[in-house]
């Protein structure tokens, strides 16, 4: 795996301009930073620190009122990134497999070599037997894994994920950390991924880096020291991932302490 930077990002900042009556947000407040190609990346920060806009910005979803991003573009047969929302994403009128081959369709891929990629990935999220039911017909889970099969189907240099498992039950979301863990270590992507859970940040990445209050600046860098492949489970009973935990949680509590005080002083 080279350790080329993927993503560089350069005093990005981003304003919203204000509803009316209100002045303009300032919801990055500069952040600079890199991620190396085949990197998995963690951002955690309190809620409203500009998560999603980072993501955002970073799918091209977002325009920067100042500094600027770049993603290399390493290899033209790929798509160069893709995001995963929170809530899966996918289209309720399409199946399992239509879902799961948009993005090739998109991309102009013939008919039948789109199904054989689709199929492959559907049958790795354990899915075969919904491949042609429609999301309405599928748990939270696995319309969730609906959405990891698109993503790794349309294999993107960059995986953009904003809390994608946030809303699962906490089996399912521990059962999608080992499969995504699986799936990245069999051909590492370089994945930024935005959770609020420290444990989810720990488990997948290699770093976990740490967002201040609004306007969000990345205050604090850590490295998980975990060697590869993790599993999800055994990670929770090594002392170092409570040990970096609580270091973790002492830098973000008083984010969200801050972050906490200033919507209560907002509202007050
Ligand atoms: N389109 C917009 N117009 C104006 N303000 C916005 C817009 N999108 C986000 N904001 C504001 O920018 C700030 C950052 O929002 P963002 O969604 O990036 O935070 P987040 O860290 O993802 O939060 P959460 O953890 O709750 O998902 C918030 O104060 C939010 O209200
Ligand atoms: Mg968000």
């Amino acid at each position: 795996m080279s350790r080329l930077p993927k993503i560089t990002i350069d005093h990005a900042r981003v304003v919203y301009p204000g509803a009316r009556g209100a002045g303009p947000v300032e919801a990055l407040g500069g952040v600079s930073c890199n991620v190396a190609d085949g990197e998995l990346v963690c951002i955690v920060g309190p809620s409203g620190c500009g998560k999603t806009t980072l993501l955002r910005v970073l799918a091209d979803l977002e325009q920067l009122t100042d500094g600027r991003v770049v993603i290399t573009d390493s290899d033209p047969a790929r798509p160069v990134k893709a995001m995963v929302f929170q809530g899966a994403g996918i289209f309720p009128w399409m199946t399992v497999e239509q879902n799961v081959a948009y993005g090739l369709r998109l991309r102009g891929m013939p008919p039948a070599e789109r199904i054989e990629i689709a199929r492959r990935w559907i049958g790795e999220m354990g899915l075969d037997r919904f491949a042609n039911a429609y999301p309405a017909q599928l748990s939270g889970g696995m319309q969730q894994r609906v959405g990891l099969a698109r993503a790794f189907a349309y294999n993107p240099q960059v995986l953009l994920m904003d809390e994608p498992f946030g809303a699962l039950d906490a089996q399912t979301r521990l059962i999608l950390q080992q499969t995504l863990l699986r799936q990245w270590d069999r051909e590492a992507k370089t994945v930024v991924f935005v959770t609020h859970s420290i444990e989810e940040a720990l488990t997948l990445g290699d770093r976990v880096l740490v967002m201040s209050a609004r306007p969000g600046r990345l205050i604090h860098e850590f490295r998980a020291p975990f060697a590869r492949p993790r599993d999800a489970i055994a990670l929770r009973s090594d002392p170092r991932f409570s040990a970096m935990f609580a270091e973790i949680w002492s830098v973000l509590r008083d984010e969200v302490e801050r972050a906490r005080a200033a919507e209560l002083g907002a509202t007050a």
